[in-house]
């Protein structure tokens, strides 16, 4: 088959996965061997290879053409998720290989959320795994509705039909209640080519197409051709002051010169004067294609913001309820402020509320307060600004996002959106007269949150208490936020889990930010742990109403003073997530004031601080 008649096919995006050793590198490498996709000399590195490195003795280890990836991998080289191109004379297909392994649940579901199709593995010796299952309700909630379960090895089972028929069974009844709309099952052997190309003889009770004939066959409407339009704006081109262009990728729909246009989120109105496409000036523009478009108006667009035909509006909002497959170490914690990242723009965004965890096996909703590596929760969320997009059952690219740890820049988690939350719209900001400039001219000084953070027994609350007594002596007005005492009655819900500590520092920056509002000098003095919420406290308030107090005790020095009694209560395992023992401390990289509280006096270390407040 030559490439220019393959182009002419209807294209099918089709992902495989399952577990590990289900054979899906042999079967993507069968797929591509019969269709005649592989170089001469690709199969002939092959079948040397084989020889040396193969698991199938005198046969060529179809799986070899895949693992060059394989080994890019293993070294730590990032390969989200490769595209194998291949055609028979009915279609052209693009198969995307994500790895199989559990840490790789996140590149699973990057190929999903770009695919119209999955086959799922199984791996006929072992049946349905968690793994398969996990990855079937994925691809469902990606809005994959053709799904080809295919149950591999089956030469190793000598080819039984029994054994087929039970595990087909089993996946139509685990897939009841998925929206999983069409699903086939079909027995093969990827080693052997059974039931790929050719029907197997081997399997004369097998009365089903082979595996590339239902791939053929599979009719899959573009929705992305049929929906609304939508162009999220992901550069603004203003090269000279007569010209300026909206440039992005239409993401579904199409548009032609004259249409009547609305952006979104400020509902502003134009109409399209132009379109630019690759090659110069074009009347209409389609789906997936890159454009730039000209409007009759001077309306103020920026990236991110998404265009849409007048009349049929993208969803605006500050709050929304989505599915979230979790993807990092690190659990999800409601509360933490994380990056979230949609079609063309990011902002911040906090889980508010995780209403329930999805138990990937059996479907069921299950209470929980985090959700863990590769675990699926539906959320509400909050964003710091009010975000252009559609439901994910609308439309998949303006109805997706991803979350990004802000310090490590890992994405961390993806979400697709079930819709908006309204709230924020009802909720006004209610203006009062008397501003905390007046409240601070009034109490005579500059309000100013200074945070202590530091270990159990480094000193935190001596400190601070010895701060706020100097400065009532100076005449300034003050309040000393403690953890212990919060903890009585604001805060004495809260534990000592991470996503309570998450909460209980969240609830005491609002207390902070308001008192810094009512004009006073306000001491915090809370172990504080995390770096995330130390600095989403920072951000509550202005940059110079913010300072970091480092209280840098070596944990020895705690423990031996051990005022409470608590070091050793942890130690001994009778306290469990003790700060330092068995829940993380995370020191601060750059506070404003940096005590090495192990080696000098409260004295010395109070007037450090006042000094360095009085430079404020
Ligand atoms: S924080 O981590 O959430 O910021 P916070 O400052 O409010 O902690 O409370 C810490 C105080 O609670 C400690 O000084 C200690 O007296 C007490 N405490 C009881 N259990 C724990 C624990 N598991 N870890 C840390 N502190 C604890």
């Amino acid at each position: 088959m030559n490439i220019k008649t393959a182009k002419q096919l209807p294209r099918l995006r089709f992902l495989t996965c399952g577990s590990v050793d289900d054979g899906k590198s042999t079967l993507l490498g069968r797929l591509l061997y019969e269709s005649s996709s592989i170089f001469d000399d690709q199969m002939s590195a092959v079948e040397n290879e084989s020889s040396k490195f193969g698991t199938q003795g005198e046969n060529a280890d179809l799986a070899l053409l895949l693992d060059g990836l394989q080994a890019e991998r293993e070294q730590g080289i990032t390969i989200d998720v490769a595209y194998r191109y291949f055609s028979t004379p009915r279609r052209s297909f693009i198969a995307a290989d994500a790895p199989g392994h559990e840490q790789y649940t996140r590149n699973m579901a990057t190929a999903a959320s770009n695919s119209d199709l999955a086959i799922l593995l199984v791996n006929a010796e072992t049946g349905l795994l968690p793994q398969t299952r996990r990855h079937a309700r994925i691809v469902s909630l990606l809005g994959i509705r053709h799904c080809v379960l295919a149950v591999n090895k089956m030469d190793i089972v000598d080819h039984n039909e029994k054994i087929f028929n039970q595990i087909a069974e089993e996946f139509r009844e685990f897939s009841n209640d998925l929206d999983i709309l069409h699903t086939d099952c079909i027995p093969v052997s990827a080693l052997n080519g059974d039931n790929v190309f050719k029907p197997s003889k081997a399997m004369g009770w097998y009365k089903g197409k082979p595996l590339v004939t239902l791939l053929e066959e599979a009719q899959i409407e573009d929705v992305a051709e049929s929906s609304e339009f939508r162009l999220p704006v992901q550069y603004v081109n203003r090269p000279s002051s007569d010209f300026r262009g909206f440039c992005g990728n239409i993401a579904s729909g199409n548009i032609k010169t004259g249409d009547k246009i609305q952006v979104f989120p400020s509902a502003k109105t134009s109409t399209v004067k132009s379109i630019l496409g690759p090659s110069g000036n074009v009347d209409v523009a389609n789906s997936h294609q890159a454009v730039t478009l000209l409007l009759d108006d001077e309306i103020d667009i920026s990236r991110g913001d998404i265009v849409c035909k007048a009349g049929e509006e993208a969803t605006v909002s500050d709050q929304l309820a989505a599915h979230i497959v979790w993807m990092n170490e690190e659990a999800m914690l409601p509360e933490r402020p994380y990056s979230i990242k949609f079609h063309s723009m990011s902002c911040t965004a906090q889980i508010t509320d995780l209403v329930h965890r999805t138990d990937t096996n059996t479907g069921k909703k299950i209470a929980s307060k985090r959700l863990e590596l590769n675990e699926i929760g539906y959320c509400k969320l909050s964003l710091d600004r009010a975000v252009a997009f559609d439901p994910y059952t609308k439309n998949r690219q303006t109805g997706s996002f991803v979350l990004i740890d802000r310090y490590t820049n890992a994405t961390v988690g993806a979400g697709v959106i079930d819709f908006a939350l309204r709230r924020a719209s009802n909720i006004v900001w209610q203006e009062t007269r008397v501003s905390k400039q007046h409240r601070a001219r009034l109490n005579g000084q500059r309000p100013v949150i200074v945070w202590f953070t530091g270990l159990s027994g480094s000193g935190k609350s001596t400190i601070a208490d010895m701060l706020e007594q100097r400065l009532v002596a100076m005449g300034r007005r003050t309040y000393l936020l403690d953890g212990d005492n919060v903890r009585h009655g604001l805060n004495h819900d809260l534990g000592f889990t991470d996503q309570d500590r998450v909460e209980n520092i969240r609830r005491v920056g609002e207390v902070a930010k308001l008192m810094v509002d009512a004009g006073l000098i306000v001491l915090v003095s809370f172990i504080s742990p995390f770096k995330a919420e130390r600095e989403m406290v920072r951000k509550l308030v202005d940059a110079d109403e913010f300072l970091e107090v480092f209280v840098d005790t070596p944990l020895e020095i705690c423990e031996a003073r051990d005022v409470k009694g608590l070091y050793k209560k942890a130690r001994d395992g009778k306290l469990k997530n003790f700060t330092g023992i068995d829940s993380p401390y995370e020191a601060p990289e750059k506070p404003e004031i940096w005590l090495k509280a192990g080696e000098q006096g409260v004295e010395i270390l109070v007037e450090e601080v006042l000094s360095q407040l009085d430079k404020n």
